[in-house]
């Protein structure tokens, strides 16, 4: 099927104009009569006109337009983050086009290659492995980029923009919470190691079990993804081991959701037998049953910030590089209470 599109010479000609003036009238430019305005818009009108974002990239050397990276686009920390990022796009007159990676540095690398084609202005990036070499290739082509809840290695010497959140003390706060309870064998379920919030939600926990001199098993401290399945799937393999927790620290909310439905198709009833806290504070941790204590990052605030800043930088308005930290905090429900086994140990 051929798809027929008008170009800006022929809706010149139906407004008895020349391309300059249709030009000025799309670049909403002072220097048209508003008689010659009216025209133009009407020829656009009725001849359908779309103009041709990258050709009129090639003279104003901008597409108003940013790509968004994401890992995983079931998870719903990120439609809250992405609409932190689309909200400010649309504050600022930028458009968004986001690509999910599903955790690939192979994937992430050929949407940043499709993206530099379609001529994006820049990047945020939630996408990053610890010594991710995409970002580095970017940052060294001079291509604008911030990376929104997650570090690289290099940050540092690359002069990289940041925007964060606090996760050694989400790690902490979400520990020191069953510890007030009584636990004493607190799980601590990770994503990849290769991801650093998870290394730095681990330092946290670490921290509060070593304050509260509690000891540390090996085999409770467990790095996997952050989906669901391993969630579900650990619980039951943990369950058969020697050592059975009373309560669970997970690095988000769908693993901590893994973790509660494994727990309860043996049995186990949350949190009377076994707590369980979550990271993320998503939309999933009020409906599921029982609501979810979680660890809150303030998703939305994070992603509009990001997006403000990128663009803050692509009109030239801020020079030098950032580190936002934002804070965390604990908000509790009723997936943890009391821990009531008496521990000889
Ligand atoms: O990519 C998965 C996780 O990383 C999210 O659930 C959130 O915790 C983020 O930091």
């Amino acid at each position: 099927m051929i798809i027929f599109s008008y170009t800006i010479y022929d809706v010149a000609k139906r407004a008895g104009v020349s391309i300059a003036t249709v030009s000025r009238v799309l670049n909403n430019s002072s220097h048209v009569s508003e008689k010659t305005k009216q025209k133009v818009k009407k020829a656009i009108e009725e001849l359908n006109y779309i103009p041709n974002i990258l050709a009129s990239a090639l003279t104003k050397k901008t597409t108003f337009t940013i790509g968004l990276l994401i890992p995983d686009i079931s998870n719903p920390f990120y439609s809250e983050l992405s609409r932190g990022v689309e909200d400010a796009c649309n504050d600022f007159g930028f458009n968004t086009v986001i690509c999910n990676t599903d955790y690939s540095t192979q994937k992430e690398a050929a949407y940043i290659n499709l993206l530099r084609q379609k001529s994006v202005d820049g990047f945020v990036i939630t996408t990053a492995h610890y010594n991710d070499k995409n970002v580095i290739k970017l940052i060294k082509n001079k291509i604008p980029v911030v990376l929104l809840d997650r570090n690289i290695e290099k940050s540092a010497e690359y002069d990289i923009d940041l925007v964060l959140s606090d996760n050694v003390g989400g790690g902490y706060i979400a520990t020191n919470h069953l510890i007030q309870l009584g636990h004493k064998k607190i799980a601590c379920f990770l994503g990849p190691s290769e991801i650093e919030v998870n290394v730095e939600r681990e330092k946290g926990y670490m921290k509060a079990m070593k304050e509260a001199k509690l000891k540390i098993f090996p085999s409770l401290v467990v790095y996997g993804d952050f989906k669901l399945e391993f969630g579900y799937k650990k619980t039951l393999e943990l369950l058969k081991q020697q050592i059975i927790p009373t309560a669970f620290f997970a690095a988000n909310d769908l693993i901590a959701l893994g973790i509660i439905r494994a727990l309860k198709s043996v049995g186990f009833s949350v949190p009377s037998d076994i707590s369980v806290v979550g990271y993320d504070n998503t939309i999933l941790a009020e409906i599921t049953d029982p609501p979810l204590t979680t660890v809150n990052q303030f998703i939305r605030e994070m992603g509009y910030h990001a997006t403000e800043l990128l663009i803050k930088k692509l009109k030239g308005e801020c020079s030098t590089s950032k580190k936002i930290i934002f804070d965390t905090e604990l908000v509790i429900r009723k997936s943890t209470s009391e821990c009531i086994v008496v521990d000889l140990q």
